[in-house]
This record gives C-alpha cells, structure tokens and sequence, in this order.
C-alpha cells in the first residue's frame, strides 16, 4: 500500500490534539524530522506548542537564520534562544570529545527545561523515526560515540512524550513534510554537538567562525561539482579545523598557520562509509578559496580514510 501523506496528517493532528490536553514543547533542530514533527503539532496544538531551537554558537553558516525563518513561514510558535555564550564558557579547556559532547548535552537539556517549566509544558513532542529505535530490536542504536541528539533528550524530563513520526521512514517523513509546505534546506547530517567535535582540540569562538566559514566553502564546491555531475553529491562532507599549526608563506613574509582538513563521505547510514573521490580539480578550488577566503588558514589537507578503521567525525 503506498503511504498518503495526507491521510497520516488529519489523524495525527487528531491524534495529537486528544494527547495533549495541555501545553507541549518540542526541541527543533532545523532538520526535517524535527521541523516536520513541529509543524504537525502546531497545526494540532496551535499557540499551545512551543518550539525551541536553540543556537549553540556551533551551528553551521546561515543556519539559525534559515531555522528561524522556516519555523516563521509555517507559523509554528517558537523561540530562538542564542545561547552561544553559555556553550562556549562551559566549553573552555575542554578537549576531550566524549566530554565535549556530555557538556554540550547536558546544557542544551537545561535550556530546553528552563523553557519547557516556564512555558508550561507537560508534554513533550519529538521527531523521532523509525530508523531511530528500530536496530538492535527496538533499543536505540549501539554508537561508538555518545551521540547528542536534540531528538534524544531524556525521558526523565517528567514530561510525557508525543512521537508522532515514529513508526515512518525518511521517505515517508519527506512525504509529510511536502504535504505540510515544509521546505528546509535538505542539508547533510550534521552532528548534535555541532562545530564542537570538527574543531580537534579546544572549541572558542574564534576557531568555531573559521571551521563555518572553511566548511562553508566545502559545502558549497562539493555541491556546484555534484550539481555540474562531476561527482556524485557525498553523503556528509564539511572540514574540520586541526590543533597544528604549520610554517607557510604569505607574500614574503615565513608564517604560522592553521590547518583544515577536508573531509567527504560516501555512506548509506553513517555505520560505514568510503572516502569520497572528489577530483583533483575540486579539491583544488576547494584549497586556494579556503586559503585566501578564511584567515589564518595556510594549509588543506583532504582525508582518505574509510570507516572503520576511521569514523566519519574527528571526534
Ligand atoms: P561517526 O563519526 O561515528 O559518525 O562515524 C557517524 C554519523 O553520526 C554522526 N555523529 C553524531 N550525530 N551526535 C549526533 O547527533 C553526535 O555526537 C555525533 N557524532 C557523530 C556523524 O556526523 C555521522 O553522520
């Protein structure tokens, strides 16, 4: 039987509207699942759901922006919390990845309830998949990384959980989110803890401005040659900025530079992946606008590593 989005939105939203008496909060994260969830709540809840999405400092380019606006356009109630100053305080002298990502958890949980008790809220909706708890027969999915997710807040929140994606698959998700006028940027994965764990070392500010504007250009290469059919679209590519600096040359003067690497992935689920075959071409593009557009940066370096041995992420 093929799946009618529209069918599943009229008895979710009824659904959603018996469940949930009260107030609800959802935690939004610009992508599909979490917007597509948002939006069917609200068109079931109205004023009486409240999205919140909030901006770490870590997010790539554009990307508050664009999540502020989608959520506007569908006139979802929500609330941008910029809340970069507090992520990058508790962030300071950390370099340990799995401890990066604990801190950035653990501060995006206690934003969210702060928001959630001062709403209101007793329920709270979620994004979650199938592909979600479906592996390992219902438990969610063995990681070699603690993975924060904005999807993976904890139950123990005391409030009661509304899953209305939960028995759909992406494309079935994608179904929903064009019968609701859903349009976000369909962007790559990219990770809970954001820039955090693309910046190998100590996250501040400074080096979180030059991985965005470094993985910025990656992005925007690697799709111009995917869009030319020159390469196949990867599935994740972005840069990572590395704790090395090298010696370099600018004009006559010898300098001390930072080092990105270049990382593409071609992968089904994230579990394995190959590195990309991007032409010597694209790469080359990708080194002299990342050297002359981002500061500081005198050195690229492109990864050819599989997962395994490697992950996809640095950290
Ligand atoms: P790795 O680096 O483990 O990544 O090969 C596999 C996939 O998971 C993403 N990833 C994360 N996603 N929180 C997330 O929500 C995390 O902490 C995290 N670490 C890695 C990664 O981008 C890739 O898609």
């Amino acid at each position: 039987m093929t799946f009618d989005a529209k069918a599943f939105i009229a008895e979710q939203t009824e659904a959603i509207h018996k469940q949930v008496p009260g107030k609800a909060i959802i935690a939004c994260s610009g992508g599909v699942d979490s917007t597509t969830a948002a939006v069917l709540a609200s068109r079931a809840l109205g004023d009486r759901l409240l999205a919140v999405y909030v901006d770490t400092g870590l997010m790539r380019k554009d990307e508050t922006e664009d999540v502020a606006r989608t959520l506007k356009d569908l006139k979802v109630n929500h609330r941008i919390l910029r809340a970069a100053d507090e992520f990058f305080a508790a962030l300071r002298g950390i370099v340990d990845p799995e401890k990066k990502r604990v801190i950035i958890g653990n501060k995006f949980v206690e934003l969210f309830e702060r928001e959630a008790k001062a709403f209101g809220a007793d329920h709270l909706v979620q994004g979650t998949i199938a592909p979600d708890w479906i592996e390992s027969g219902g438990q969610l999915r063995d990681r070699i990384k603690t993975h924060h997710n904005v999807a993976g807040l904890p139950p123990n929140m005391k409030l009661k959980l509304v899953e209305p994606l939960r028995d759909l698959y992406k494309d079935e998700v994608r179904a929903v989110a064009r019968a609701l006028g859903v349009r976000v940027a369909e962007r790559q994965p990219f990770p809970g803890p954001g820039l955090a764990v693309r910046i190998v070392g100590e996250v501040t500010p400074e080096k979180a401005a030059l991985v965005r504007d470094a993985s910025a250009i990656v992005e925007e290469e690697i799709e111009a040659a995917a869009k030319a059919k020159r390469v196949p679209l990867p599935w994740q590519y972005f840069a990572v900025l590395l704790p090395i600096q090298t010696v370099g040359v600018h004009g006559d003067l010898r300098v001390y530079g930072q080092t990105i690497a270049v990382r593409a992935v071609d992968s089904i689920d994230g579990m394995s992946a190959v590195y990309s075959k991007i032409p010597h071409e694209v790469l080359d593009r990708i080194s002299t606008r990342i050297t002359n557009e981002v500061p500081g940066i005198n050195r690229v370096v492109f990864d050819v590593s599989n997962k395994p041995p490697a992950t996809i992420e640095w950290e």
